[in-house]
């Protein structure tokens, strides 16, 4: 077991909300269609002067504030994110300086698409284990509806923005990280892609009228993939902690489609009553999926000290990841 403790966790979603109702009236498909497809009714959309990192930087005042500590006291940051406020400085440098945290602390981004918080909870106990740090912001912030491509009705539907963090200690003994893990596979690279904007194919005239900044996506090919991954990560981190589904408390999946949840959760044999279902608020916010999850769940009072919660995650790469913590 690695001895790492959530001790805060905060989210915050953009005011504004986009109902399937609204999307009716934009283009071409009904909330019938997206409601039995996706499990999505409504999704969070950031105005027009808020980046990633404002968000992030919101829940994470609030992980501090349930962690009972100042930003002064972090000495690390990190983001997982795909859409950062600037290729580069990392966000996680940006909300490292909003929030006030030391100026010669460590702050980076994590690229791992919607896997990117379990990834970094797995960076956050590998760090915490080898004394490297001690307290630790760890956040997953996204603004994917400016990355979407709104003449796109079979991708531009499914997406929200929103940010979730956790402030992750070390811990007594109690809790902790009973097993984990990520995986990924670049051969599958260009099934969910944002084509444009690296050195790939730098922003021009064309990628511009191409729309191929915004996200592409082989919904069928993600979903075959989702569905294996996740499935396989439950089952797979269930096993290597002496674990059942049924030992489960809580589990938070990545939302990308209730369809996907509903077949790993089968296969887990874990209940629904014990799935955190964020999906039809929220859309699928990648990276800050199941940051947010998590948090709704702890102030609910659903995840509470000394339960065992899953998390599982499949995303752009493709990537994928699962956990198994006590709470
Ligand atoms: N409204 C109405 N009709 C639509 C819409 C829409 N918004 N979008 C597509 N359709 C139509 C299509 O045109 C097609 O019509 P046709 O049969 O006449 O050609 C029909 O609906 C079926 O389209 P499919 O793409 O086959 O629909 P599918 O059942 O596969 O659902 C979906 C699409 C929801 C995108 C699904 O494939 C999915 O969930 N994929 C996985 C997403 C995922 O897991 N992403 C990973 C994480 S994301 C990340 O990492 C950033």
């Amino acid at each position: 077991m690695f001895n790492i403790k959530i001790t805060g966790t905060g989210s915050y979603l953009p005011d504004k909300i986009l109902t399937n109702f609204d999307l009716e009236k934009m283009m071409d498909t009904s909330d019938e269609w997206i409601t039995t497809r996706t499990g999505i009714k409504e999704r969070h959309i950031a105005g027009e002067d808020e980046a990633t990192s404002d968000l992030t930087t919101e829940a994470a005042k609030r992980a501090l504030d349930m962690a009972g500590i100042s930003p002064k006291e972090l000495d690390l940051v990190m983001v997982a994110t795909i859409t950062p406020d600037t290729p580069f400085p990392a966000t996680a440098c940006w909300v490292q300086k909003k929030l006030g945290a030391r100026p010669d602390i460590p702050a980076f981004d994590i690229s791992a698409a919607c896997s990117g918080y379990l990834y970094g909870i797995i960076l956050s106990a590998g760090m915490i284990k080898t004394g490297i740090a001690d307290k630790i912001l760890l956040c997953g912030g996204e603004v994917l509806t400016k990355i979407t491509n709104w003449n796109d009705r079979s991708t531009c539907v499914l997406f929200g923005d929103g940010a979730g963090c956790s402030v992750i200690e070390k811990s007594d003994g109690n809790s902790g990280l009973l097993s984990y893990v990520w995986g990924a596979d670049g051969k599958l690279g260009n099934l969910l892609i944002q084509p444009a904007g690296g050195t790939r194919m730098p922003a021009s005239k064309e990628t511009v009228e191409k729309n191929l900044h915004t996200i592409s996506m082989q919904g069928n090919d993600v979903y075959k993939n989702a569905v294996t991954k996740m499935k396989k990560a439950a089952i797979d981190s269930l096993k290597k902690a002496n674990l059942k589904g049924d030992d489960v408390d809580v589990y938070v999946p990545h939302q990308a489609n209730i369809r996907i949840i509903e077949a790993t959760i089968k296969r887990a044999e874990i209940p629904m009553e014990k799935t955190v279902v964020t999906i039809d608020k929220t859309g699928n916010m990648s990276a800050a999926t199941i940051p947010v999850g998590i948090d709704w769940a702890v102030r609910d009072g659903r995840l509470k000290r000394g339960n065992i919660l899953l998390s599982t995650a499949f995303g752009g790469g493709f990537t994928w990841g699962a956990a198994v913590l006590r709470w």
